[in-house]
């Protein structure tokens, strides 16, 4: 099996710190560091408004090592290092699956691969920036200064996230390679001439319940995307995406908590009032705490606008990076069979004469359809355990990830409209009962009233439980933010 070779020393002296021996690869440090002022420029401009002076207790990676890689500590948000770290090379890694299986993966760019290697990287690497832009009026609002610090945390690893897939492109490919990091700087989440590439990264994330639903279901899918791209033949891109997971699991951990505590704070102020009927929902609302029908809506929503970010259901594109050995499957690495799927079938769900049902298609062709499976199935763990507040209270209401095909604009059910339990609605039945299943105006206006900051230490707004325990094991009343 692969052996682990020592853990690159972090060089923390220079401008970017990193474990790629930048100092003695004048080329491409050169070329980082004039794609740096106009990072900062990016940052300054679309990152965290009205913060960027504060200061914010935020962790750093500091090393790489799986059992202590980050370290704790105040920080001006420009001015922290965005580093660039790569998870240790595996001696005599092989390329995992497709047509190169078995061969020596490789440590330079496959020629014959090179400009789909170069897509992959980055609408990967385009996404990241994209949802500092998104979320960058929310620290305005954000219900304590803990959730401020977890929002702040996430932006600049995804911004750290920006600077790894920038690196691929400066030391593997060239010039077009600059101008691709460069385009990264210059299109904008939601902009009509120059917008980011993929439809999720486009849409606002207009308050916290947002962004709770947005961490927990859309950075699921940067997991799931970053889990295929950890399986690449192209050594490089797997070292960098193995360690970005690492910082991932934060992000969702900051979405699955941060919904639990609102589902937590609801039931409590419900059980406190003695409403029995979770859809009492105007009873609910007067208690300055968001109903769980509304929650629900805001899941379907997030739900439904991540699963478009998995692309068509049936897709040559996927079947030839997989063929190429580029992207894998999820855990590709723990799956029993040829790792070729040049004969095999997978079940993909399509719509068939109107009728939603499952039709077996070529496994290459289907590899789409399976990361979003996996990603349902890992996705609903979480809303196991928010079901097993709301039962807590013995209060009768389960949250359920809605049906695929529900309310989708990419890929096999784009062109019809089905409910949440994945029954086709006519047009007019659609347009009738749409705010059945997503948030209205009404649903939008109460959580925006709600959406008033509280800055005190150890305070946290109506609508939300405190943590069960502090980032870095800090006590209730620390102060995360120092707001300047
Ligand atoms: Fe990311
Ligand atoms: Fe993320």
């Amino acid at each position: 099996m692969n052996v682990a070779t020592s853990i690159g020393k972090v060089d923390y002296d220079g401008l970017i710190p990193n474990n790629v021996g930048l100092g003695e690869d004048v080329r491409v440090k050169r070329a980082l560091e004039k794609w740096h002022p106009g990072y900062i420029d990016w940052w300054k401009d679309m990152g965290p408004e009205g913060f960027q002076e504060s200061l914010v207790y935020l962790r750093t990676a500091v090393s790489v090592d799986p059992k202590g890689w980050a370290k704790f500590d105040y920080v001006k948000m420009p001015d922290y290092k965005w580093g660039i770290l790569l998870a240790p090379q595996a001696e005599g890694r092989t390329i995992p699956f497709g047509a190169h299986a078995g061969e020596p993966a490789w440590q330079e760019v496959p020629g014959e691969y090179r400009a789909m290697l170069r897509r992959l990287i980055v609408i990967q690497g385009d996404t990241e920036p994209a949802s500092v832009e998104q979320q960058r009026h929310l620290g305005k609002t954000a219900p304590s200064l803990y959730d401020m610090r977890n929002l702040f945390q996430v932006n600049v690893e995804e911004g750290r996230h920006l600077w790894a897939m920038v690196y691929l492109l400066q030391k593997y490919f060239g010039t077009d390679g600059r101008e691709e990091a460069e385009a990264l700087l210059q299109r904008r989440s939601g902009d009509a001439d120059s917008p980011r590439m993929l439809g999720a990264f486009n849409e606002k994330t207009p308050d916290w319940l947002s962004f709770f639903m947005f961490t927990y279901f859309t950075d699921r899918d940067g997991k799931m995307q970053l889990e295929a791209l950890a399986q690449s033949g192209f050594d490089p891109l797997s070292r960098t995406c193995r360690f970005m997971l690492t910082e991932e699991a934060h992000h969702m951990f900051v979405g699955e908590t941060g919904v639990t505590r609102v589902i937590q704070r609801t039931c409590e102020a419900m059980k406190e009032a003695g409403i029995a009927d979770p859809f009492d929902i105007a009873r609910v609302r007067k208690l300055g705490v968001i109903d769980l029908p509304t929650i629900q809506k805001k899941a379907n929503l997030h739900f439904s606008l991540t699963l478009d970010l998995f692309g068509n259901e049936i897709s040559t594109n996927a079947a030839n990076a997989f063929h190429a050995g580029l992207k894998g499957r999820y855990r590709e690495n723990r799956l029993d069979d040829d790792h070729r799927l040049e004969q095999s079938t997978y079940p993909v769900l399509r719509l068939i004469d109107g009728h939603i049902q499952n039709e077996n298609a070529p496994a290459l062709s289907a590899l789409n359809m399976r990361l979003r499976d996996d990603y349902v199935n890992d996705a609903n763990v979480g809303v196991g355990r928010w079901n097993k507040v709301i039962e807590s209270f013995g209060i009768p209401f389960e949250i359920k990830l809605p049906h695929v095909a529900f309310n989708r604009h990419i890929g096999e059910f784009a062109k019809i409209k089905a409910d949440t339990g994945g029954t086709v609605l006519s047009d007019p039945d659609w347009a009738r009962r749409r705010s059945e299943f997503l948030p209205n105006d009404a649903d939008r206006d109460f959580i925006e009233s709600l959406m008033q900051p509280q800055y005190e230490p150890g305070k946290f707004a109506s609508w939300i439980a405190p943590p069960k325990v502090g980032i870095d094991n800090r006590p209730g009343e620390f102060e995360y933010v120092k707001i300047a």
